[in-house]
């Protein structure tokens, strides 16, 4: 039987401060009748002012670690996806390395925006059934309230903060990653963007005077996209592996927005007590929003072994991307 790559512990942090709806209420034309309506968010968390995306992940790497029981110093790669990372440069897994203490680990970002943890768990999956790394951090983290423009009604009540993580190493049992599927449309770019900051338009007066250190969205545009891909890639996952979604065990989907969760559960005709959803305790966390589903579900004990899970993301890119996991 050929390795495959196995999540051997799950971890998740969010900080401690809520903003809930009727905190917004207080800064922008908004309700919560409108926000729990339209996207099903109640609460949001939000970082105290000096914590780093580069914290939050430590939090939630600790707890993975320590499920797995794996040392830091055993890990040989850490995959940190954000769109949010300390700085431009180093990259958050270095940084989170340092403060880890894993100094056996190569260490790099990557960004798929809100699919970025599963571009991730696709990449892990890789070196792990290569033979390339044997104990593999990956970490999907964000810290979009630093990048929200809070006089925007249109996002500002989307996005929290949190950071999820796993371990993976080989296996050559039945269960396992069992395949991921990445996709993207570049031409869509500008559905959601952060325009400012990056080379095309250094941060300069200008970019911020213009507010393009924010996050920019289409949001109805996207919606609609995202809805018609996602019921597409559900059923061609499961095809993919010849599993029924009568078999589904679980689906673990993107927190953007519970009309799109319930939508693509339609289509799957799955219950939704069979669907992990945590929007509504802490909006969208972009990259972080599965790891954090999946950690949460996890320890509650949804999940038994031999179940089929089922996980999918949309965001930026635009991407979109899928994985199913026999756990
Ligand atoms: O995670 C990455 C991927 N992201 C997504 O998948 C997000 C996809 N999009 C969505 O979830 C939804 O499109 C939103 C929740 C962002 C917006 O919901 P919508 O039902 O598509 O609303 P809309 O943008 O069509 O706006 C409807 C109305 C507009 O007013 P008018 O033009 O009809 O007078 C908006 O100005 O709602 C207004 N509106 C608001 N009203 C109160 C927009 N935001 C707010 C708000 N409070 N926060």
């Amino acid at each position: 039987m050929q390795w495959k790559s196995k999540i051997t512990g799950t971890g998740s942090y969010v900080p401690e401060k809520v903003l809930d709806n009727s905190d917004l209420e207080k800064k922008v034309d908004t309700s919560d009748e409108w926000i729990t309506e339209r996207t099903g968010i109640r609460q949001r968390r939000i970082a105290r002012d000096r914590q780093t995306n580069s914290d939050l992940c430590l939090e939630a790497s600790r707890q993975a670690l320590h499920a797995a029981g794996v040392k830091p110093r055993e890990i040989d790669l850490i995959i940190v996806a954000t769109m949010s990372g300390d700085m431009p440069m180093p990259s958050t897994a270095s940084i989170l390395q340092r403060k880890l203490g894993a100094p056996n680990a190569g260490a790099f970002d990557l960004n798929a925006a809100c699919s970025g943890f599963l571009y991730g768990l696709s990449v892990a999956d890789k070196f792990i059934r290569t033979g390339a790394s044997r104990k593999l951090l990956l970490v999907g983290a964000e810290l979009n309230s630093r990048f929200l423009d809070w006089k925007d009604r249109t996002t500002c009540v989307l996005f929290g903060d949190g950071a999820g993580a796993v371990v993976l190493e080989p296996t050559r049992g039945r269960s396992g990653i069992l395949s991921t599927h990445l996709y993207s449309d570049g031409t869509l770019w500008d559905f959601i963007c952060l325009p400012g900051g990056g080379s095309e338009n250094p941060p300069s007066l200008k970019t911020v005077r213009e507010g393009m250190h924010f996050i920019k969205m289409k949001g109805n545009e996207t919606f609609k996209v995202a809805v018609r891909t996602l019921e597409k890639l559900v059923l061609s996952t499961l095809k993919a592996n010849n599993v029924e979604p009568s078999e589904l065990a679980m689906l673990i989907p993107h927190q953007a927005n519970l009309r799109i969760i319930s939508a693509t559960a339609r289509r799957l005709r799955l219950p939704m007590d069979r669907v992990a959803v945590n929007l509504d305790r802490y909006g969208n966390t972009s990259s972080a929003s599965i790891p954090i589903a999946l950690d949460e579900v996890a320890r509650a004990g949804r999940l038994k072994k031999g179940d089929y899970v089922l996980l999918e993301a949309f965001g930026a890119g635009l991407t979109w991307a899928s994985a199913l996991i026999k756990w």
